[in-house]
């Protein structure tokens, strides 16, 4: 497989983003362009375990030893806590201004690490180093950082560009199906909200070892992250354009607050985009076709209706009412024209609607 990479311009600075394998030599390159730095290897408990000697392996010899810093995995530690965990031991190790952060891990540590080197001494440098597919096609992407509050996702939280992303494949070969899956969903929404034709890549794809179709993986990899790389250069804080990267986010969101963060967020999104579209419908937007065509297409993904008969419909309109997207009370949504095309009316990009008609798109997908 030939090493891929492109520039991504957003606000005035420019950062490479590479995909491929072996980038070890890659990782070394871009350490080294800060070589007064120290450097701080932010992951989580299973990433450590599984890929940490090998970080370190990695940055061996550079003129720093690396710090390998670690907190609980999964989405419930992805708060305020594990911020004020890692600005302790970036203290206690007397990192200073001259910290370069690697965000080393799947979308959690990117947020909680992308935070913490935003903030940390008024702001350091980090390099993103994604480790599921999720990160890959979608995270480590676009700059934003943050955490979860009072339940309620992504609540605090900035802007941070990485001055690189370095998308090395290899890392998912110990990555479990459904993780690969949580990370397919939210390439296929980049399908469904833009590149109808990349829908048939993600059928080709080898889901239970997905570097056995490692050329279709880089290509699924990298679609996405051209498509949103374009979308963040041209709207970096989502003032219009870039909210299209929320479609089924409202719904999919509720769905993962619900859950409790056990449901994965791809799954969520997932589910999210169902609903979603059949709002399209009933708003009269988005043809039958398309939207049955969309709900056969994530069911063979193991994606089905009847899941959302584990949500109150009450409870998934309240939980709405959280989402960033709300304005004046009003939730809003990325609505479908077609699968490939959403809907933009007088340059806004995500509408009102109304608790009645999710209401009626979420009974019917729950009878
Ligand atoms: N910043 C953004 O633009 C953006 C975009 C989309 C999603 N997100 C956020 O990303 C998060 C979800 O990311 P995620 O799905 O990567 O979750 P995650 O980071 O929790 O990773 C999922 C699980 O996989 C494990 N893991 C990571 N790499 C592995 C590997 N190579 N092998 C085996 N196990 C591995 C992790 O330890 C974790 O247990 C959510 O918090 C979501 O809000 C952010």
């Amino acid at each position: 497989m030939e090493t891929r990479s492109f520039s991504v311009k957003v606000g005035g600075n420019a950062y490479p983003l590479t995909i491929g394998r072996h980038l070890e030599g890659e990782l070394r390159k871009r350490v080294a362009m800060h070589p007064r730095h120290r450097i701080a290897v932010i992951t989580d408990s299973r990433v450590g375990e599984l890929w940490g000697p090998h970080i370190i392996w990695a940055l061996r010899g550079l003129s720093h030893e690396p710090a390998l810093l670690r907190f609980p995995a999964g989405e419930r530690h992805k708060t305020g806590e594990t911020v004020s965990a890692l600005y302790d031991k970036l203290q206690k190790r007397r990192f200073g201004r001259d910290t370069l952060i690697m965000a080393f891990g799947g979308g959690v540590v990117g947020d909680i690490a992308g935070f913490v080197a935003a903030t940390y001494q008024r702001g350091v440098p980090f390099i993103q180093v994604p480790t599921t597919l999720l990160a890959m096609v979608d995270s480590s992407v676009g700059g934003k950082v943050g955490y979860d509050m009072n339940n309620v996702k992504n609540l605090i939280g900035a802007f941070n560009q990485p001055r690189a992303v370095i998308v090395d494949l290899n890392f998912l070969s110990t990555l479990p199906k459904r993780q690969v899956l949580n990370g397919l969903f939210e390439a296929i929404k980049m399908s469904f909200i833009r590149q109808r034709r990349s829908l048939e890549l993600a059928r080709k794809l080898n889901l239970v070892n997905p570097l056995k179709t490692s050329d279709v993986l880089q290509e699924i990899v990298w679609r996405a992250v051209r498509l949103k790389a374009g979308v963040v250069q041209r709207d970096e804080k989502e003032q219009h354009e870039r909210k299209i990267l929320n479609f089924g986010h409202t719904v999919g969101h509720s769905i993962e607050s619900l859950s409790g963060y056990r449901k994965p967020h791809g799954f969520c999104v997932a589910l999210g985009m169902l609903v979603e579209a059949r709002i399209s419908e009933r708003l009269g937007i988005l043809s039958s076709n398309d939207a049955d065509l969309l709900e056969k297409y994530l069911a063979a993904f193991g994606i089905h209706r009847s899941e959302l008969r584990k949500y109150s419909i009450a409870d998934i309109l309240a939980a709405t009412r959280s989402d960033k997207k709300t304005l004046g009370g009003q939730p809003h949504y990325i609505l479908l024209n077609s699968i490939g095309g959403v809907r933009v009316d007088g340059g806004r990009y995500a509408h009102p609607v109304s608790d009645a008609v999710v209401k009626t798109a979420l009974s019917s997908l729950r009878q």
